[in-house]
């Protein structure tokens, strides 16, 4: 078998994937297989960042919010978790979003802290939503840098706010076809981008953010 070019690369290849299996499939399971998942209960409790912005969803959208969620309360908010993440899913959003910053490319430098395997031990991980293409931008620290409304309309009709955007428009995230009444699905879904990336200290567009009453005392900078 090792006299002819053809054994030895039989040999290598099928060296080459064991290694692989080992180093990349039975060495993380066996490194992480004992830490403790958290469920969406208990991400919906600890998670004051989320739980304002989903205060905010209830005032700006009173009469939809009450019909589909009733209280703004970390119940509720574990219950639109679940139905914003089904639907995300559903949608086909991953096609078109990844949820993964790379230590590459300076990829932190556009969307923030690079991701890190703690980020990805919950209930609403499984399976994970890394996504395979980025027609779209990473999602995954998208948490309190867009409004609640701002969703409301970008989901209705992309191109309103981006006009070359392919990216499709969901009306029967709406009733009555009218943008300022998302339904159990839309609050859901803008719950759900909320979500990500909540859990980090500070949002990433906070940190180069400048209060207006500074930015009006130094016009130039
Ligand atoms: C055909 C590809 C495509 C699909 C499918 C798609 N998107 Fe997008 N998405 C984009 C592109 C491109 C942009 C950037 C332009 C824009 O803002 O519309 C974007 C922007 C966004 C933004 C704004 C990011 C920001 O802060 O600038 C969010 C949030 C978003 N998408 C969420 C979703 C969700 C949730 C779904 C599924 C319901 C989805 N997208 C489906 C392509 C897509």
């Amino acid at each position: 078998m090792f006299e002819s070019k053809s054994g030895i690369l039989l040999v290598g290849g099928l060296g080459f994937f064991l290694f692989a299996f080992l180093s990349n499939a039975v060495v993380p399971i066996l490194l992480y297989q004992d830490m403790p998942e958290q469920t969406v209960e208990e991400l919906a409790s600890n998670n004051q960042n989320l739980l304002y912005m989903f205060e905010d969803l209830s005032r700006r959208y009173p009469d939809q919010f009450e019909k589909y969620y009733g209280e703004a309360n970390p119940e509720s908010l574990a219950k639109a978790l679940t139905i914003g993440r089904k639907v995300y899913t559903g949608e086909g959003c991953w096609h078109c979003h990844s949820q993964f910053i790379r230590p590459v490319s300076n990829e932190s430098e556009r969307w923030g802290k690079v991701a890190s395997s703690d980020e990805y031990q919950n209930e609403l991980q499984r399976p994970v939503l890394w996504g395979t293409r980025r027609v779209g931008p990473d999602l995954s620290r998208e948490g309190g840098r867009r409004g609640n409304d701002w969703h409301a309309v970008h989901f209705y009709d992309p191109q309103m706010l981006s006009p070359t955007s392919p990216m499709p428009k969901y009306r029967w995230f709406y009733d009555d076809n009218s943008p300022d009444k998302p339904n159990e699905r839309g609050l859901a879904m803008i719950t759900y981008v909320q979500w990500l990336g909540s859990w980090l200290e500070q949002y990433p567009d906070y940190e180069n953010y400048t209060p207006l009453e500074e930015q009006m005392r130094n016009p130039l900078e």
